[in-house]
């Protein structure tokens, strides 16, 4: 059965807005774990829009399920993951004008460096994830440098208009994700689902993990944080 992590930055996207101390995303942790949630996930960015420092500390203390950091594969970022020891890191790219990550990171052009960020991780007892587009070449390079896992980028797949388009990016993250798991790796999924998209996922059973924030946190504002993640728990269990 896939697994449920749930990204909290936009409970932080609301604090962040008059710069306060409320909503506390250690809060929404707590309560997203006890209405079942399998993880909890932060993006700490370079530009600290949403999560801050002091949210991952905390959060590593006090969260009882699992810790997963997504960031940039940055000096500065691989310093506080091997300080707070997360247990598992995400590699995202990272632009500071994007709305939010705007695609997978590109292994053809950044395999090096990566490459390197991922030894130093996971040499450290850190599994990583690395977050890549829905494409054999970048799966391929994923499992040559050793990456315990991939994220498969599901943002394309969410937000096609047409059905031709959407069959066409369903197709292609079920290639990627059968064929990430001949190559034996984790293999997570996220970007953009919903109460909607996720449904669609039914029978893919090769997915470890969905890593799903905006939705819910959207839907928890309405009803709730515990039946935000209820609702969507339900509907990942009941794939
Ligand atoms: N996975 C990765 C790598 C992401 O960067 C994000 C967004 O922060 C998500 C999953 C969650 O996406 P959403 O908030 O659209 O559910």
């Amino acid at each position: 059965m896939a697994r449920l992590a749930v990204n909290i930055d936009h409970i932080a996207t609301i604090r962040q807005a008059r710069k306060g101390t409320y909503p506390d995303p250690v809060a929404a942790a707590v309560l997203a774990e006890l209405a079942g949630a399998d993880g909890i996930v932060v993006h700490l960015r370079e530009d600290r829009r949403h999560i801050q420092d002091r949210d991952v500390r905390l959060l590593r203390n006090v969260i009882q399920t699992k810790l997963i950091l997504e960031m940039a594969a940055t000096t500065e970022m691989v310093g506080i993951a091997l300080d707070i020891k997360p247990d598992i890191v995400t590699l995202v790219p990272e632009k500071r004008e994007e709305l939010t990550t705007e695609g997978g990171l590109d292994l053809i052009i950044h395999k090096d460096g990566i490459a390197e960020t991922v030894e130093t991780l996971q040499n450290n007892g850190i599994p990583v994830s690395i977050f890549i587009d829905p494409d054999l070449e970048q799966i391929k390079l994923a499992h040559r440098i050793n990456a315990a896992m991939v994220e498969i980028h599901t943002g394309t797949f969410c937000e096609a208009r047409s059905a031709y388009k959407k069959g066409q990016a369903f197709e292609e993250i079920v290639n990627a994700v059968k064929f990430a798991h001949k190559l034996k790796l984790g293999i997570h999924a996220g970007h953009g689902l919903c109460y909607k998209t996720i449904q669609a996922f039914e029978d893919l059973n090769e997915i470890d993990e969905f890593s799903i924030g905006h939705s819910i946190v959207a839907r928890a504002a309405l009803v709730g944080m515990e039946r935000a993640v209820r609702e969507m728990k339900e509907l990942v269990d009941s794939l």
